[in-house]
């Protein structure tokens, strides 16, 4: 075996890095600084003080979107709660939703005492499969959650045309998707309702919060109301109607979004373009395979630049061991889920306490190929705030995949 040069040795085993420069996330300045520190010399920290600043972010939001409505809450995976408890989900009801996503998209079904049914997904998106959807459904379904994964747009005319023929409500879960564009249309506003998160990895973020968007005033009017320990517009601060919580977004977070917000166009921007040329770059090389584009989607804002990996192109090292490589080089990426969320202990032990699961309910045999695939040795993520660098920063996250696979063959 010929033993490489010094100045070409991989950066996990010594040799300089391929990618020397860092990408900061979140990205703020004096003007997030100001507005916080307004707020704390304000006094005002909480609701109901100061709940006009919660108001401005949620009719930003929604305007954005393109929405009549928004209601703003701790997280996305309460967003995603509160937005099915409001399409009048029923214990035991079944809710489809995809395997090869962050388990909230599932747990919260479990939540809501509703029933998670996997469908596979599509092998060229990684999204919810339109053809595997219908054989899924039985008398039970009652909500479809399409989860824009990565924030590439989910095939909605066709979820939503099987939605119509089955009488099902559809929630999109968009905790990647702020920004990303379906046919024109903002995601996560063309369901009966819309979930995202404001987690500290998102592309839209105050660290932890979440949102629904819908144009249905019946849903917007329940998700406030559990949002707010079930008080309802017009009634007393005492009085409590629906079984909800005290769910409430701050008013530091609610600044600090509306500020992030006039940021996001401009990012996402960049990051569809970054994406699209590092399509270009890693298709030309051997045992790599980017998603395509073009399935509907008129802007990706790449959540997540995810890749399809082959081993076989790179002398049969492992993605775990490749993405550890390519981590050293100074590449900002990640192996993704390590299971389907229907191998989790939670569903495979059946751990689900109190909530009212039928019995019947087994997730011993599911078996979603193509899941599986993307978790086992397929799918790669470089993560978004990589996106926000320049053109040569994409053609070094190439050069760095060449170099593994030049050094691995050698
Ligand atoms: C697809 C998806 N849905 C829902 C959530 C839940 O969001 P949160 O962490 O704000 O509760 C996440 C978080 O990572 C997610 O990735």
């Amino acid at each position: 075996m010929t033993q490489a040069p010094a100045s070409d040795q991989l950066a996990l085993h010594g040799g300089p890095k391929t990618v020397t420069r860092t990408f900061p996330w979140p990205i703020y300045d004096e003007t997030e600084v100001e507005a916080v520190a307004e707020i704390i010399r304000g006094g005002k920290w909480g609701n109901p003080d100061c709940s006009d600043l919660v108001e401005v972010f949620e009719q930003e939001f929604a305007a954005y979107c393109g929405t009549k409505y928004a209601v703003s809450c701790v997280n996305g995976s309460v967003s995603l709660r509160l937005a099915l408890m409001a399409c009048g989900v029923r214990p035991g009801d079944e809710v489809i939703v995809p395997p090869y996503t962050f388990i909230a998209t599932a747990s919260t079904v479990i939540e809501a005492n509703c029933v998670p049914v996997f469908v596979d997904i599509d092998p060229d998106t990684y999204n919810l499969d339109p053809r595997a959807i219908e054989a899924a459904i039985t008398e039970r379904t009652r909500v479809i959650i399409p989860v824009h994964f990565a924030g590439q747009a989910c095939d909605m005319d066709a979820i939503l045309a099987i939605a119509r023929r089955h009488k099902l409500r559809v929630i999109e879960d968009a905790a990647h998707a702020h920004g990303a564009e379906y046919r024109g249309r903002k995601l996560g506003s063309i369901g009966d309702a819309g979930s995202f998160s404001f987690q500290s990895s998102k592309n839209l973020t105050s660290g932890e919060g979440g949102i629904v968007v819908t144009n249905d005033e019946a849903i917007y009017q329940l998700v406030r109301s559990l949002r707010n320990v079930g008080r309802v517009e017009g009634g007393q601060w005492y009085d409590h109607y629906n079984p909800g919580c005290n769910y409430r977004l701050t008013p530091v977070q609610a600044v600090l979004l509306s500020h992030q917000l006039r940021r996001l166009d401009g990012q996402t921007r960049l990051r569809d373009e970054n994406g699209q040329y590092l399509n270009e770059l890693l298709s030309r090389i051997d045992g790599i395979r980017p998603m395509p584009r073009g399935l509907g989607e008129t802007r990706h804002c790449y959540h997540l630049y995810l890749f399809r990996y082959d081993p076989a192109a790179f002398g049969g090292l492992s993605k775990v061991d490749f993405v550890e490589r390519l981590a050293a080089e100074g590449v900002p990426c990640f192996r993704g889920y390590p299971h389907p969320l229907y191998k989790q202990p939670l569903f495979q032990n059946r751990n689900f306490m109190c909530y009212a699961i039928p019995e019947t309910v087994d997730y011993t045999n599911v078996c979603c190929p193509v899941a599986e695939r993307a978790c086992g040795e397929e799918g790669v993520w470089i993560l978004q705030h990589a996106l926000l660098g320049t053109r040569a920063d994409m053609e070094a996250f190439a050069a760095a995949i060449e170099k593994i696979q030049r050094l691995v063959r050698v």
